[in-house]
């Protein structure tokens, strides 16, 4: 994967609009100018909570526009709770836009998708992409319950053909969604994958048996999450264009490397990654 980082700053924004998609999920949206013209797909955020007593939260950027850019998020800590309590006319600072995103260069005519749970906050962006070009495009979408499969309306708008499971059977089919990736009659030529660390796994093995690659967006905690701190290594092969430039010696002759997920990716190609 060439890279694909491009320059991040300091945004202030301003909340524009916001939505409780469901109980505990949050869109909300904030007049960005710079970062809606700069995000490419699979890119991400560090916002930082208003208070200013926690640190920043990794955050995918949902929706980029001209003048307006948008965060999906999922309230399950500190963090996510204190930025659920922002209204409309607040201010919001955040870097961004971070990270390599998706690499879109091979031109794709058929991708598949897959999305779990707050993982769809980075699946918007790359759909919209494709479509424009001309690819058909499968959202693969799992989540816990019907309530939490958001938005979902919005792909469909988009074009994407929609695939869903939950795991209480509410909605699609009762299960895991990559058995439904597994189960597709015409194999995509691609797929982008972004969710929980099972979920991925799961992706990267329906790939290898497709025979077709996958890029998947890791979800890892992030500390600083501009590639000061080394707390997010994944091991990678020393062969990716991802792998951080450390000559054989120093790393003992051995053939993986360990890369920021916050600054050589988030997204990795799946058959690089040695984890
Ligand atoms: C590149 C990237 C993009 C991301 N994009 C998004 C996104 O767009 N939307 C989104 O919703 N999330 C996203 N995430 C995930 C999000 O950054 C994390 O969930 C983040 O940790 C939330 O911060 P928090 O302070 O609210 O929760 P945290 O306090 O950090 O908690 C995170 C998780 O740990 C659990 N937890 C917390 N405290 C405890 C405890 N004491 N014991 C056991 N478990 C506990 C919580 O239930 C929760 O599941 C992304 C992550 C990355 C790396
Ligand atoms: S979180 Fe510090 S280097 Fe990635």
């Amino acid at each position: 994967m060439p890279s694909l980082q491009t320059r991040a700053r300091v945004h202030v924004t301003t909340i524009s609009d916001r939505c409780e998609l469901a109980p505990g999920v949050v869109l909300l949206g904030l007049h960005a100018p710079d970062l809606g013209k700069a995000a490419r797909p699979g890119q991400f955020l560090m916002a930082i909570p208003p208070s200013g007593a926690a640190a920043a939260v990794a955050l995918g950027i949902y929706e980029a526009r001209a003048d307006r850019a948008s965060i999906l998020f999922f309230v399950c800590g500190k963090r996510t709770s204190e930025l659920s309590t922002l209204r409309v006319g607040d201010t919001l600072a955040c870097s961004g836009p971070l990270g390599n995103g998706f690499d879109l260069s091979a031109n794709p005519r058929d991708v598949a998708i897959v999305a779990g749970g707050a993982g769809i906050a980075s699946a918007l962006l790359p759909a919209e992409a494709l479509i424009a070009a001309g690819a058909r495009v499968r959202l693969y979408y799992g989540a816990r319950t019907q309530a939490l499969l958001v938005d979902a309306q919005r792909f469909a708008d988009a074009g994407c053909e929609l695939h869903a499971a939950t795991d209480d059977g509410s909605a699609g089919r009762r299960g895991y969604i990559t058995e439904l990736l597994e189960q597709a009659q015409d194999r995509p030529d691609m797929v982008l994958a972004c969710g929980p660390t099972p979920m991925l796994r799961a992706v990267a093995d329906v790939a290898r048996r497709f025979g077709i690659r996958a890029q998947l967006s890791l979800e890892e905690t992030f500390a600083c999450g501009v590639g000061g701190c080394w707390g997010c290594v994944v091991p990678l092969t020393a062969e990716s264009a991802q792998a951080p430039n450390f000559p054989r010696e120093d790393r003992g002759g051995s053939d993986v490397v360990f890369a920021r997920v916050c600054k050589e990716g988030p997204v990795f190609w799946a058959d690089e990654l040695r984890w």
